[in-house]
C-alpha cells in the first residue's frame, strides 16, 4: 500500500449503521501454518434500519481470495482488492460462502491468525478478524458462530474455539476435527480459535443457580505447574461477579489459553480467553508478588468482560471505554475486595492499598497522556488507527468515570444502574450514552452534565480556598475548576464545568474527624466524609457548627480524576500523614510533601546549587517507617518516593538528570539518617518458611525489600551487599530473589560493576534459562538499572540486543529490554548525548516492519518531547523526524505525526 501520505481519519460523527447484517456464520478451517484455507458461510440480509447500498462491501486484509458462492451458485460479481471484497447486485437475503487463504506462519503482527511456538492462535480485537476471512468486521454486526477446525492430529492434538464442543473425531491421513458452537450472538472481534500441543488444568464448579461448569487453563505441557493461581483467580472472579453484581457465567465451559507471543495483556474472546503467558503462569520460584496480583486482576478483567463487553458490547470503537472503563473498574473493585478479606472485602486499609496503586498509575501515565499530543477524551472523536486508542485514558480514566457514578449513588445505586443497563441492553451493541442513561434513570437523576467526562480531554484542576469564621463557627470551602494550561489536543474539547464528586472531611486539632453539617442541613450527618457535588466553575460550600478551625482532607479516596491545588504547609501535610482517617489521603499527604521537596531539589540540581533536605520531611518519613499501627503494605507505599517520570513531568521544564540527582539525594539522606530503622525493618519483616501469596505476606516482603533498596544508598554499602547476596542465595521465591538482584546491580553501578552483582546475574540466567518470563525479568532488571559515567546503561542494552536469548519478534522480550530502557529508565534514556534517542529510533523502525502495534507503543515514549530542556528537546525532535521519514505503518505514523504537529 502506497497511499499512506495522509492517513484516513475515522470520525465518531460519521457513524452510520451497517447496510447489511450477518446473522449466522459457519467457519471451516483447514489449518496449515503457511497456507490455511478458510471457508466462511454466512446468512446475510439487508439492514432494514440503514439506507440502501448498491454493493456489499466486506473487509479483508492479507487474504488470498479463492471463490464466492451465493445461495449455492458460483457468484461472479465478487471483486477482491487490497482492503476487502466488493459484491455487486446481491439480493435482500442470502447465503454467501467465501473461501480464502491466509499465511499464519508469516504473520508477525500477532493480529488475525498466527503461529506461536508451533501452535495456532487468533487475536481479533479490534480489526483482526478481517485478516482471517472477509467480513463486516465491526462490532455492531453480531452473529452466532459455528466453527469446524481440521488439522494434523499429531501436530495439533487440541482444537479449541468459542462456546461448546459439539463434536470431534478422526479424519483420513492422520487428521482430525472438532466442531464448536457459540450460542450467543457476538461481534467478530470476540471470535477465537486455538490449535496445538497444549494441556489443561481443569476444575468443575457450581454457579449460584446450581449449574455445573467446566473451567480449563490451557498451557504448554512444561507450564502446567504454573496454572494453579490463574485457576484460583478465575474461580474467585466467578464468585465475586455473582455476589457483587448478580452476574452468572452463561456458558457450560470457560477456557483460558496462555500464549507467549501476544501484543497486550489478554483478550476476552467469548468462552475462550487468550492470555499473554505473563498474566497466567506463576509459581513462587518464577513469579513475584506483583505478578501474582496482576494475574488475579487480568483473569478477573477478562472474565468480567463476559458481561461488560460481550453480552453487552460496543456499537463502534469510539465507545471502547463502555467496555474497558467499566471492566477496569470492576477488576479494580474485585482486587480491592480480595485484598480486603475474601468474604466481604471490609478491611478498608487493605482496600486502600489497591486504590493507591491504581491512582499512582493513573497519575503517572494517564495524566501524562492528557498533557501531550495524544490527549483525547474517554470517548474519542476521531482516530487514524484504533489500536492506538487502547489507552490509559480509555481504560484508567474511563474506570475513574465509572467509579464516580458509584461515588455519587453509592454501591446500591450503582448496582441498580447496572441491573437496568443489562435489562435494557443484553444482547445489544450500545454506546456510552446508553450506559449513562441507565445509571441516571435507575437513580432518578439527570446526568446531562456528567456527559462532559466523556467528551472533554485534559486533566481538570480544582483549586481550593478555605475560610474559618471563629465567631460564627462557619467553615467555607470554595472550589474552582478549570484545566490550566492544557495541551492543544485537549483544549479543543473543553466546553464547560464538570460534575465533580468531591469527597471531603474536616480534621480537628486532635487528629480526629469533625462532624459535618452543611448550612442547608438541620443536623450533622453520621459520616465524617461528605461527597460535595461540585457542578459550577466556582462554588462555595459552607459547614456550620464547626467548633475549631479544621484542617481539610480534600478529595478523599481520590473521588474524581482531578488535580487538587491547595496551599498546605509542610506541617499540615505531616499532620495529615499522621492522622487522616482516610488512608488514601494519608498516603497522598506524604506524596505531596515528598513531591514538593523533590521538585525544589530538582530545581536546585538543575542550576548546580547545593542540595539540602528539610529535617521535618525526614522526620515525617521516619514516623511512618516506625508506626506499627500501619500495615507493612501501606508503609511501603508511603515510603516509596514518587517516580522519576512523574517528577520530571511536574517540572516546568522536564530535566530527568536533575530529577534523578534530587531523588537519589533524598534516598541517600533517608538511608543514612534512618539506617538503624531500615535495618530493623529489614530483619522484622522477613517471611521465613514456605512462600505464601497472601496480601499480608506480600506486604512484609515489599516493606523488607524497600528497606534493602534504601540501604543501597548508604555511604558504605558493603553490609547491604552482604545482605542482598545472602537474600539472593537463600530466596525461595522470585519476589525476594529479583529484589536482591536489583539491589546488587544498583549497588554495583557506583563502583562500575561488582563481583557479587555479576555472580548473581549469571546465576539467575542459568537457573531460569528455560523460563522465558523470568529471562524477561533478567533483561528488564539490567535495562532499568542505575548507570554510571564509566558504564552508561545504553552500552549494556546494546550488548544485550545481541544476546542469543534476545528476540525482537517476541513482544514480551522486546518490552523487557527496549521498553524498559526507553520508558522506565529516564535518567539513562535521556542522556545528553542523544544516544538513547538514536537507539529508540532504530528500534521503532525495526519493529515497524515486524509488528506495528508494538512499534506504535514504543513510539509513544517521546511524545512529551516539547516539555524537556532545549538540548533534549532537539535530540528528540531529530529522532522523531527520522522515524517519521522511514516508518510505513498507519500505527506509528499516527503517533509520530501527532507528536511533531
Ligand atoms: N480487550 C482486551 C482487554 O482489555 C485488550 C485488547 C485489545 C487486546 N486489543 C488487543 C489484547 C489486541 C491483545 C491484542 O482485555
Ligand atoms: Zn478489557
Amino acid at each position: 500500500m502506497a497511499d499512506t501520505a495522509t492517513p484516513n481519519v475515522i470520525r465518531r460523527a460519521d457513524y452510520a449503521p451497517p447496510a447489511f447484517l450477518i446473522d449466522t456464520v459457519a467457519l471451516e478451517f483447514d489449518l496449515l501454518p503457511e497456507r490455511t484455507v478458510v471457508k466462511n458461510t454466512m446468512r446475510v440480509r439487508r439492514n432494514p434500519d440503514a439506507s440502501r447500498a448498491a454493493h456489499l462491501e466486506l473487509m479483508g486484509e492479507q487474504l488470498e481470495f479463492v471463490s464466492a458462492t451465493l445461495d449455492g451458485q458460483p457468484f461472479a460479481n465478487a471483486h477482491a482488492h487490497e482492503h476487502g471484497l466488493v459484491l455487486d447486485n446481491v439480493p435482500e437475503n442470502f447465503e454467501l460462502t467465501l473461501t480464502s487463504i491466509c499465511n499464519p506462519a508469516a504473520n508477525t503482527t500477532l493480529s488475525g491468525l498466527y503461529v506461536s511456538s508451533g501452535n495456532f492462535f487468533t487475536q481479533c480485537e479490534a480489526e483482526g478478524f478481517r485478516r482471517i476471512t472477509y467480513f463486516l468486521d465491526r462490532p455492531d454486526v453480531m452473529a452466532t458462530y459455528t466453527v469446524t477446525l481440521r488439522a494434523s492430529k499429531a501436530d495439533y492434538p487440541v482444537l479449541l474455539s468459542n462456546g461448546n464442543l459439539l463434536e470431534e473425531g478422526d479424519l483420513p491421513d492422520g487428521r482430525h476435527f472438532a466442531r464448536w458452537e457459540d450460542p450467543f450472538r457476538k461481534p467478530s472481534y470476540l471470535f477465537a480459535l486455538v490449535a496445538g500441543k497444549l494441556v489443561a488444568l481443569e476444575e468443575r464448579v457450581k454457579t449460584g443457580s446450581g449449574k455445573e461448569k467446566l473451567l480449563q487453563v490451557w498451557v504448554e505441557p512444561h507450564d502446567l505447574d504454573k496454572t494453579r493461581h490463574a485457576m484460583d483467580s478465575l474461580i474467585h472472579s466467578i464468585r465475586w461477579d455473582e455476589e457483587r453484581f448478580g452476574l452468572e457465567l452463561d456458558l457450560d465451559r470457560f477456557m483460558i489459553v496462555a500464549v507467549s507471543d501476544f501484543n497486550m495483556g489478554a483478550m476476552e474472546n467469548k468462552g475462550l480467553n487468550i492470555f499473554n503467558t505473563k498474566y497466567v503462569l506463576a509459581n513462587p520460584e518464577t513469579a513475584t508478588d506483583t505478578d501474582f496480583a496482576n494475574i488475579e486482576a487480568v483473569v478477573g478483567h477478562e472474565y468480567f468482560h463476559n458481561w461488560t463487553g460481550n453480552r453487552v458490547t460496543c456499537r463502534d470503537w469510539f465507545q471502547l471505554s463502555l467496555k474497558e472503563g467499566l471492566t477496569v473498574f470492576r477488576d479494580q473493585e474485585f482486587s480491592a475486595d480480595m485484598a480486603g478479606g475474601e468474604t466481604d472485602g471490609s478491611d478498608e486499609a487493605a482496600r486502600a492499598t489497591k486504590r493507591i496503586e491504581d491512582v499512582r498509575v493513573l497519575r503517572q501515565m494517564q495524566f501524562a497522556e492528557d498533557a501531550g499530543p495524544m490527549a483525547h477524551p474517554v470517548r474519542p472523536e476521531s482516530y487514524v488507527e484504533i489500536n492506538n486508542f487502547y489507552t490509559m485514558t480509555v481504560y484508567e480514566k474511563g474506570s475513574e468515570v465509572v467509579r464516580m457514578y458509584q461515588t455519587l449513588f453509592g454501591r446500591e445505586g450503582f448496582r441498580k444502574g447496572m441491573d437496568l443497563y443489562f435489562k435494557r441492553h443484553d444482547g445489544q451493541a450500545v454506546t456510552c450514552d446508553d450506559f449513562r442513561h441507565a445509571l441516571a434513570d435507575a437513580n432518578g437523576r439527570d446526568l446531562a452534565q456528567f456527559e462532559r467526562w466523556y467528551s472533554q480531554a485534559g486533566t481538570p484542576r480544582v483549586s481550593v480556598r478555605t475560610r474559618y469564621d471563629a465567631a460564627q463557627q462557619r467553615y467555607s470551602v470554595t472550589l474552582a475548576q478549570g484545566y490550566g494550561e492544557a495541551a492543544p489536543a485537549a483544549r479543543e474539547t473543553q466546553k464547560g464545568p464538570l460534575l465533580i464528586p468531591f469527597a471531603i472531611g474536616l480534621i480537628g486539632k486532635d487528629g480526629k474527624d469533625l462532624p459535618l453539617q452543611l448550612e442547608s442541613e438541620a443536623q450533622a450527618s453520621d459520616s465524617t466524609t461528605r461527597v460535595l457535588e461540585f457542578t459550577q466553575t466556582e462554588q462555595t460550600f459552607t459547614f456550620v457548627n464547626v467548633e475549631q478551625e479544621p484542617l481539610p482532607s480534600l478529595l478523599r479516596n481520590f473521588s474524581a480524576p482531578v488535580i487538587v491545588e491547595y496551599d498546605y504547609s509542610a506541617d499540615q501535610l505531616a499532620f495529615l500523614l499522621a492522622h487522616d482517617s482516610d488512608p488514601f489521603n494519608r498516603w497522598e499527604a506524604g506524596q505531596r510533601l515528598a513531591t514538593r521537596e523533590l521538585l525544589t531539589l530538582a530545581g536546585r540540581a538543575a542550576s548546580g546549587a547545593e542540595l539540602q533536605l528539610d529535617d521535618s520531611v525526614a522526620a515525617a518519613f521516619a514516623r511512618v517507617l516506625t508506626d506499627e499501627s500501619l500495615s507493612p503494605a501501606f508503609r511501603e507505599l508511603a515510603l516509596m518516593l514518587p517516580s522519576e517520570a512523574y517528577l520530571a513531568e511536574q517540572m516546568a521544564e522536564s530535566n530527568p538528570a536533575a530529577v534523578h540527582a534530587a531523588r537519589q539525594f533524598v534516598r541517600k539522606r533517608l538511608a543514612n539518617a534512618l539506617k538503624d530503622d531500615w535495618l530493623k525493618i529489614y530483619e522484622q519483616h522477613r517471611t521465613p518458611g514456605p512462600y505464601e501469596a497472601t496480601p499480608a505476606a506480600a506486604g512484609h516482603r515489599a516493606l523488607k525489600n524497600l528497606a534493602l533498596s534504601y540501604l543501597t544508598e548508604l555511604d558504605d554499602p558493603a553490609e547491604t551487599v552482604r545482605l542482598a547476596s545472602a537474600q539472593y542465595d537463600a530466596a525461595n521465591n522470585m519476589t525476594d530473589r529479583a529484589a536482591a538482584l536489583s539491589v546488587l546491580l544498583n549497588a554495583s553501578a557506583a563502583n562500575g560493576g561488582s563481583a557479587e552483582a555479576q555472580h548473581a546475574l549469571d546465576d539467575f540466567y542459568r537457573r531460569f534459562e528455560k523460563e522465558p518470563l523470568v529471562i524477561d525479568k533478567w533483561f528488564a532488571l539490567q535495562a532499568t538499572q542505575r548507570g554510571s559515567a564509566q558504564r552508561p546503561v545504553i552500552d549494556v542494552v546494546r550488548k544485550l540486543m545481541t544476546h542469543p536469548a534476545f528476540n525482537l519478534k517476541n513482544p514480551n522480550r522486546a518490552r523487557s529490554l527496549i521498553f524498559s530502557f526507553c520508558a522506565a529508565n529516564p535518567a539513562q534514556f535521556h542522556a545528553e548525548d542523544g544516544s538513547g534517542y538514536a537507539f529508540w529510533a532504530d528500534q521503532v523502525i525495526a519493529l515497524d516492519a515486524i509488528n506495528p502495534q508494538v512499534a506504535a507503543r514504543l513510539a509513544r515514549s517521546l511524545e512529551l518531547w516539547r516539555r524537556f530542556t532545549p538540548t533534549l528537546r532537539e535530540g528528540m525532535r531529530a529522532a522523531l523526524e527520522k522515524v517519521a521519514s522511514q516508518v510505513k505503518s498507519r500505527d506509528v505514523r499516527e503517533i509520530v505525526e501527532k507528536a511533531l504537529a
